[in-house]
């Protein structure tokens, strides 16, 4: 009898550790398929975008300095002119509008920290709150 717990024990502390593991290895998993699914047709698989075309993502003053604009940008669109590290873009980028704030949040946070971009982490009731904003009446 004493024997059965043990091994309960034992094997159900290896599976939670597992479960943690497979967490804490990487946080933004979810963000990384949707942007793969979303974004980077255009702005290509690791945010460099297409040259004179689509503006980067990885390593760029704009989504940098916009952090509090990224939430609307991406649920709907931008158009007109705009300089990304010095250089002139103007192509309209349609938004998504079935988008969830909760996958937007997954989004940025996971191009925050790609490609040697390190922007601090931004929370849900933040990109909630910007979303209001730009939210049509
Ligand atoms: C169909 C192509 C296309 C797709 C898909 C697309 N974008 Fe864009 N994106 C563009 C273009 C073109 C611009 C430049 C807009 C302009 O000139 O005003 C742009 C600009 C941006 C900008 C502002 C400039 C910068 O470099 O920071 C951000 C932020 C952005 N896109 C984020 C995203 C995110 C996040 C996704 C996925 C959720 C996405 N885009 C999907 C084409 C696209």
């Amino acid at each position: 009898m004493k024997c059965k717990l043990f091994f309960f024990l034992y094997f159900s502390s290896i599976i939670i550790v597992l479960i943690f593991s497979t967490c804490a290895e990487n946080p933004y998993r979810q963000g990384e398929q949707l942007y793969t699914f979303y974004c980077s047709s255009c702005h290509m698989e690791e945010g460099q975008g297409l040259r004179g075309l689509i503006p980067p993502l990885a390593g760029a003053d704009y989504w940098k300095d916009n952090q509090d604009k990224l939430a609307c940008i991406i649920k709907n669109g931008i158009e007109g002119e705009i300089i990304v590290n010095g250089k002139t873009y103007n192509q309209p980028m349609a938004g998504i509008e079935k988008i969830s704030s909760f996958e937007i949040a997954n989004i940025i946070n996971y191009v925050n920290q790609s490609w040697g971009n390190d922007i601090p982490f931004k929370n849900f009731e933040d990109i909630e709150a910007e979303l209001e904003i730009c939210a049509p009446d």
